[in-house]
């Protein structure tokens, strides 16, 4: 009996792992340029850390989270996402104490049980960068812009960010009111879960994907009219630095983002060529969170990147290593010397040994056929000698050449 993998979860096969190593090495590069030093964190996190920072009313704490008990009778979670995890370890290793501002990024995987479709995963990847103690639109623009120097790197000609910003502390409370007052009076056509997020937290009705919920908010109370004074400098602030920067921006005032934990800013990236208009990527600032899950009052700011989408639509092509040559020996018994050629030509160029004896004329033919530029054939008389014979599968010369001649 055959054994599938589980639904909703991928196997990257080498093509795949390709592309994502490309993305995960521009990232390196780019936030590494930036000052950004990578943290990895647990998969397996205690539920609480979701629960608090995420937020109970959400889709990812109501409905999506793997949690379980484990043999010691505590209840762990997969994690969602990776902000919390990274502000926990934060506080948890005293980062908070130390210099700042402080630049955090990290690449992993994350679990989501949603309904599989394309771009959506129940196992999937992200790219993400946080940015802590740094209180200022500023930070919020330099994040934006880093991101966009990514995103160029990787080929990405012509995005633009959706941009919005949700009030904290009281003006999110009257938005809540707000919201909850208008929407109670729609509350009728309201399905089943938008009448739970009505009743929990009225903001989570943005959320919703049902297209009558979606009518009902295009008269909505808007995040946008509920910043006080300084929240409302800093969006005007944020917008006026990524003009300067010339980053491309939209202004959304539906989008509220489906985490809890957001304060001022908050942004997204969509791409038509995902099917379903489905983000990018998505992030803003959390100005209250580290405070919230034990630490010092710090001001944060961030995003995450779908991974497996951001490389399903990425322009740069990831090419395997060029001058690989390929080493075949013309019978079982020259395989010994085969992996010491190898092994000396490796000093120049990506080398593969055929092993898999089935002599010189299907071991070109394989190799020509697999894209190798070189094979370097060796038969009795090489072994005997030292030597290789050299063959260009692209031009079919060849020569023998002694191997301590080839490979210094
Ligand atoms: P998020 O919007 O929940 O934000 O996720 C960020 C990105 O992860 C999404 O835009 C999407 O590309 C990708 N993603 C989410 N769910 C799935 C899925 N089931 N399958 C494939 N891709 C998915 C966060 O996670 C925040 N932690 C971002 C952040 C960082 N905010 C501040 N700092």
């Amino acid at each position: 009996m055959k054994i599938a993998r589980v639904k909703g979860t991928r196997d990257l096969l080498p093509a795949d792992t390709l592309r994502f190593g490309a993305a995960e090495e521009a990232a390196r590069r780019v936030f590494g340029s930036y000052g950004y030093g990578e943290i990895r964190t647990p998969e397996l996190e205690s539920t609480d850390l979701f629960t608090r920072s995420v937020g109970e009313a959400t889709d990812i704490v109501h409905k999506e989270m793997y949690t379980f008990t484990d043999r010691g009778g505590r209840s762990l979670t997969l994690r969602p996402e990776n902000t919390a995890g990274v502000v926990r370890a934060v506080v948890e290793n005293r980062l908070d104490q130390g210099p700042m501002p402080l630049r955090l990024w990290y690449a992993g995987p994350q679990f989501r049980y949603e309904r599989p479709q394309k771009g959506r995963y129940r196992e999937f990847r992200q790219i993400g960068a946080e940015l802590f103690g740094a209180p200022g639109p500023a930070a919020d623009a330099e994040v934006l812009v880093m991101l966009f120097d990514f995103l160029e790197a990787l080929g990405f000609r012509g995005l633009s960010v959706s941009l919005n910003a949700v009030p904290a502390g009281e003006g999110r409370e009257a938005f809540s009111a707000a919201l909850r007052a208008y929407a109670g009076g729609h509350a009728e056509r309201l399905g089943e879960d938008d009448r739970r997020r009505l009743a929990e937290n009225p903001l989570r009705l943005f959320d919703s994907k049902d297209p009558a919920t979606a009518a009902i908010l295009e008269g909505a109370p808007r995040a946008i009219d509920h910043l006080d004074a300084e929240s409302r400098r800093h969006h005007a602030a944020v917008m006026e630095l990524l003009r300067a920067a010339g980053i491309p921006f939209v202004e959304d005032p539906k989008l509220v983002r489906g985490l809890d934990y957001y304060t001022k800013t908050v942004f997204e990236v969509t791409s038509s060529n995902l099917g379903a208009q489905d983000a990018i990527l998505g992030g803003g600032r959390y100005d209250g969170l580290v405070a919230d899950l034990g630490g010092p009052p710090l001001p944060a700011v961030g995003f995450a990147i779908g991974e497996d989408r951001l490389v399903d639509v990425m322009p740069l092509a990831a090419a395997p290593a060029a001058g690989r040559v390929r080493v075949i020996p013309l019978a079982p018994d020259q395989e010994g010397y085969a992996l010491s050629v190898a092994r000396r030509l490796r000093r120049d160029a990506p080398v593969e040994c055929d092993l898999s004896g089935r002599g010189v004329k299907k071991g070109l033919a394989a190799a020509a056929e697999l894209g190798f530029d070189e094979a370097a054939i060796v038969g009795p008389d090489e072994a005997r000698d030292g030597t290789v014979t050299m063959k260009n599968l692209k031009t079919r010369e060849q020569k023998t050449v002694a191997l301590a001649e080839i490979a210094r």
